[in-house]
Order: structure tokens, then sequence, then C-alpha cells
């Protein structure tokens, strides 16, 4: 047997796999970046994936119904029903959004909520707590919602669970940021998640164009 036979083959050996490693690492390396990217725009509000609406879309009512080509619900954007009976301009519209997000963030409210798919498990859901059955009907919710994150105690709903969430005395302004973020989030096409979840009724006035203020 000569030496040339019991040497490894080109596949076995060491520098083949280093040289591998390398390019692995730099491709995957490359890919995460153009991921990184094309999320950015997808998630961009108002951007054009339509995934995740413009601001000004809290103008709007926002239903959560079943679309058969895609076999889940996914949110609509009906006619006007402007958040707090005020329609804003898409600069408005984010400034408020921004100011709930912020307020959110700055609460930890996902020590006990999730959010858009992160977050905890001991409180409700967020990401569409805006549609939620439990606010009654359309007319009552901004009120209800309000009351409720102005003073989750004196108005504690539990829902069974014993459950009540500790007063985060937030001011008058970062009530309505909220509420304006999670009206803005339940408009984000979040793949049908959650599975099976109905909207609270949603039949109240709707304004015509021409009683508009911009
Ligand atoms: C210590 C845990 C805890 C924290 C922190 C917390 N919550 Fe809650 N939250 C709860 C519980 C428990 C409920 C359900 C009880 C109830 O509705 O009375 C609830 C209910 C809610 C609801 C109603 C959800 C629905 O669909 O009915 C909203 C909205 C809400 N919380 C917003 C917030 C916001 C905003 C923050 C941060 C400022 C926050 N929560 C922080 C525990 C918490």
């Amino acid at each position: 047997m000569t030496s040339a036979e019991v040497s490894a083959p080109w596949w076995a050996s060491e520098g083949f796999w280093r040289k591998c490693a390398i390019f692995v690492t730099a491709f995957m390396a490359l890919v995460l970046i153009i991921l990184t990217f094309h999320t950015l725009v997808v998630i961009e509000a108002g951007g054009e994936s339509g995934r995740v609406p413009a601001y000004s879309v809290i103008n709007h009512r926002i239903g959560f119904e079943f679309d058969s080509d895609r076999n889940h619900a996914v949110p609509t954007i009906g006619p006007l029903v402007p958040l707090f009976g005020e329609v804003l301009s898409e600069e408005d519209a984010k400034a408020l959004v921004n100011h709930g997000k912020l307020t959110v963030q700055a609460r930890n409210c996902m020590n006990c909520h999730t959010i858009l798919g992160n977050g905890a498990y001991y409180a409700p859901d967020l990401t569409k707590a805006w549609l939620d059955p439990g606010w009654g009907n359309e007319q009552a919710r901004e009120l209800l919602m309000t009351m409720f994150l102005t003073d989750p105690v004196a108005n504690k709903r539990t829902f069974g669970t014993n459950r009540t969430m500790p007063n985060p005395k937030l001011t008058e302004d970062e009530v309505r940021g909220v509420i304006a973020y999670l009206k803005w989030m339940s408009a984000i096409d979040t793949n049908g998640f959650p599975n099976g979840f109905t909207p609270l009724p949603q039949d109240g006035p709707i304004l015509e164009p021409e009683e508009v203020v911009q």
C-alpha cells in the first residue's frame, strides 16, 4: 500500500471543513443582514407590505373578519369612527400612538401582558384588546377603557380569574395614548392571531365625510 492510498480524501481534510465553516458563517451573516432590512420595510407603519397600518388608522373602525383566501381572520379598516371623536392627521396620530407605546414600554406592561407575541401570560393578551368583546359595545368602549386604565382596581372585571390589575397611575394623556396604541395595534395583520377571536359588535354611528375637520 502506498502512502497516497492511505491519506484522507479531500472532503475529510481539516482545511476543507474550515473553509466550509467560514463560508457558511459569512453567508448566514449576510442572510441575517438582508432579513433585518427586509423586516424593517415590512413593519413600517403605512408601508407597502400593508401589514402594519398607518397611524391615522385610529380614525377608522377596525374589524377582524374571516378571509377565505387566507383561511383566517384579518383586520379590516372600515368607515370613519375617530378615536375620542376627533379625526387626527397622520402626524398627530403618530404622536399619540407613540406616546402610548412609550408608556407601555416605560411601565413594563409586558410583565403581565402579551403584546404581539411578546410578554407574559398572567393577564389578557393586549394585541386585540381594543376589539375585546368585554368592552360591551362600540359606544361604551372608549369610556370603559378610559375608566379601567385610569383606575383598574375600582373598575376591575377579572373575568373569573380573581386577578386584579394594579393601578399604574397613568396621567390622562398617557391613558389616551395607550388606548390609541391599542386601537392601532388591533389593525396590525397578525396572520389570524389570536385564532378564533370574535371581536365586539361594532354598529355605532359613523362620521360623514363633510363632518370631518382636518
Ligand atoms: C401586575 C400585572 C399587570 C400589569 C403590570 C399590568 N396589567 Fe393590565 N391587566 C392585569 C390583569 C390581571 C388584567 C385583567 C383584570 C381585569 O380586567 O380587571 C388586566 C387587564 C388589562 C386590560 C384589559 C384587557 C382586555 O382585553 O380586557 C388592559 C387594556 C390592560 N390591562 C392594560 C395594561 C397596561 C396599559 C399596563 C401598563 C401600564 C398594564 N395593563 C399593566 C394585570 C396587569
